[in-house]
C-alpha cells in the first residue's frame, strides 16, 4: 500500500497546472486532500474529478485572516499529515518594470507563514512539509529577479528549517522543477523557452516527480538535465554560468521587454 494512502494532504495552489495534476495523483494513490485556491469554480471542477474524500477551501493565501480561516477548517477535519506549498506566481520583465510585492507575498511568506501555523500539528502526526521552489532557487536568470529572489529565499527557509527539525519527527522537503507546461509562463516565456532550446516538463511528469519524492526520504529534489548541472555549476563556478548567460542576454532582454511582437 501507498504511504499516502489514509494521509491527509493540504495542497495549496491546487488549481493551476502544477497543483492539479498533483492533486489527481494524490487522489488515485488513496490520499485524503483538502484543496485550496482563489477559485471556487476551478476548485469545485477539479473536486468533482476526484474521490469523495476531496474537499476544498476557497482563500487567498495572501490574507493573514485566510490562512488562519485555512487551519481551523484543517483542525476541524481532524489535522493534516503533508503540507505542500505549491501555490506561486512568476513575472518574467527587466528588473526596472518588476512588481516585487506581490511576489514576495505568494511564493516566499505564504510558504514560511504556512509552516509555522501548521508546525504544531505536523509534529502530532509525524508529519511532512514539500515546499515547491524552482530551478530558479538555484540559478540567477535575467527577466526574473524578483521570482528568482523568492525561489532563492525558499530554498534557504526550508534548509534552515529542515536542519533545524532534524532531531524531530517532520519532514522537510524541497521540490524544484524546471520549467513545465502550465499557465504561469506567459507567451512570451514560452517562446522565449522555444528560442533558447529549453526542454519544457510536462505537469504529469513533474506530478510524479513530486509524488516520489514524497514516498521517498530524498530531502531535495532538483529535476532535468542539464539543469542539475547547471545548478552545481554556478555553485562552484558562478563564472561560467555567467559567461552562458551573457551570450543570451541580447534574446532575453528582448522578450523581456516585449519587443519580440
Ligand atoms: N510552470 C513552471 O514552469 C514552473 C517551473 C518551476 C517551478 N514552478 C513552481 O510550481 C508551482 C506551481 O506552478 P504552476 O506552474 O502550476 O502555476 P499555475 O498554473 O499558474 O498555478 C498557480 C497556483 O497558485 C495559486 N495562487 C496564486 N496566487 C495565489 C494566492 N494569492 N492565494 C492562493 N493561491 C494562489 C493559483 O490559484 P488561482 O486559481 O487562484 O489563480 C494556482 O492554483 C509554483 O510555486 C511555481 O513557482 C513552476
Amino acid at each position: 500500500m501507498s504511504f499516502l494512502a489514509r494521509k491527509t494532504v493540504l495542497l495549496t495552489g491546487a488549481t493551476g497546472g502544477i497543483g492539479s495534476e498533483v492533486a489527481r495523483q494524490l487522489s488515485a494513490a488513496g490520499a485524503r486532500l483538502i484543496l485550496t485556491g482563489r477559485s471556487a469554480t476551478k476548485l469545485e471542477a477539479l473536486q468533482r474529478q476526484l474521490a469523495v474524500e476531496t474537499l476544498v477551501y476557497c482563500c487567498d493565501l495572501t490574507v493573514t485572516a485566510e490562512q488562519h480561516g485555512l487551519l481551523q477548517f484543517c483542525q476541524q477535519q481532524g489535522g493534516i499529515d503533508v503540507l505542500i506549498n505549491n501555490a506561486g506566481i512568476s513575472q518574467f520583465s527587466l528588473c526596472q518594470q518588476q512588481q516585487f510585492s506581490e511576489l514576495i507575498s505568494i511564493n516566499l511568506l505564504v510558504p514560511m507563514q504556512l509552516c509555522q501555523l501548521f508546525l504544531p500539528m505536523l509534529r502530532q502526526r509525524k508529519g511532512q512539509i514539500v515546499n515547491v521552489g524552482s530551478a530558479f532557487g538555484s540559478i540567477g536568470h535575467p527577466g526574473f529577479t524578483g521570482y528568482c529572489a523568492t525561489k532563492f529565499g525558499l530554498r534557504g527557509f526550508t534548509e534552515a528549517l529542515q536542519r533545524e527539525l532534524a532531531g524531530s519527527d517532520i519532514q522537510v522537503k524541497y521540490f524544484a522543477p524546471r520549467a513545465t507546461e502550465t499557465s504561469i509562463n506567459s507567451s512570451d516565456v514560452v517562446q522565449l523557452n522555444q528560442q533558447l532550446g529549453n526542454t519544457v516538463d510536462s505537469p504529469v511528469w513533474v506530478a510524479e516527480q513530486l509524488i516520489k519524492q514524497l514516498e521517498s526520504g530524498d530531502l531535495r529534489r532538483f529535476l532535468g538535465w542539464p539543469e542539475r548541472i547547471f545548478i552545481r555549476l554556478n555553485g562552484i563556478f558562478p563564472a561560467l554560468v555567467d559567461m552562458a548567460l551573457k551570450s543570451k542576454l541580447t534574446l532575453i532582454e528582448l522578450f523581456a521587454a516585449g519587443k519580440n511582437h
